[in-house]
């Protein structure tokens, strides 16, 4: 790991009004709390896009490869920091993964698929910054790093915004998990639902500037 993440355990308790944010009220009795202010993300993207910065050479070639939906806020304002942080030479190619599959209940886990849509010509002979919003059970990252393996890329880092800290984790989980592998991580979040910064509550609250926490994420 290129950083250590920031720990978010029990944040002030701030609310979205007192952020100057409204919602309808039908989405705003979800909203437990702000988790990660919009203050903070910046901060945050700043110092990830400065090691970025110092690892790779000056005026280097990057992709930076977001994983759609939840990465398109995440992966704008790195790309717009690394503007003026680095001299790098920045590229985008979008993917969009879908998870899919009857559960992830362990001993199903099989039956848990991920659809990619990416192609070995976006990324042949470059060097791949991975951006996704979330790492959960890792079925996304693990399986993009295992397609980009068979391509034969070979320069790949994996930056996830947010690691949640899954509670009773089990043995497969953890196996997936560990094959995502992520390279940086921007904060280590508790086991709850959050949105917010392209995160969704079932498709709403991807625009918020901040990461809150959610009552009820289906
Ligand atoms: P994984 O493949 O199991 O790691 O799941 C990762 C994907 O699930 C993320 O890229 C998100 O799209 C979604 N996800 C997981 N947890 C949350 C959450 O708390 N809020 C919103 N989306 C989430
Ligand atoms: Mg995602």
């Amino acid at each position: 790991m290129l950083t250590t993440p920031e720990i978010i355990i029990d944040p002030p308790k701030t609310t979205l009004s007192q952020h100057g944010i409204s919602l309808p009220e039908t989405l705003q009795q979800h909203v437990r709390q702000v988790l990660i202010p919009e203050t903070v993300l910046k901060r945050r993207v700043t110092e990830l896009a400065r090691l970025l910065a110092n690892y790779y050479q000056p005026e280097a070639e990057l992709v930076i490869t977001p994983v759609l939906t939840g990465a398109f806020m995440f992966a704008a304002d790195l790309g717009r920091t690394l503007a003026t942080e680095s001299s790098l030479n920045v590229h985008y190619a979008l993917t969009k993964a879908s998870t899919y599959g009857s559960s992830t209940v362990v001993g199903k886990l099989e039956e848990r698929h991920v659809n990619i849509d990416l192609q070995p010509q976006d990324v042949a002979g470059r060097s791949m910054l991975l951006v996704d919003d979330i790492l959960d059970h890792g079925f996304t990252l693990a399986a993009l790093r295992d397609r980009l393996a068979a391509w034969g890329v070979e320069s790949v880092l994996v930056c996830v915004l947010l690691d949640k800290q899954i509670s009773n984790i089990e043995p497969q989980i953890l196996a997936q998990r560990t094959k995502a592998a992520p390279d940086l991580v921007g904060f280590q979040i508790p086991d709850v639902w959050v949105a917010g910064y392209g995160l969704d509550m079932a498709g709403s609250l991807r625009h918020l500037p901040c990461i809150v926490s959610v009552s009820d994420g289906s």
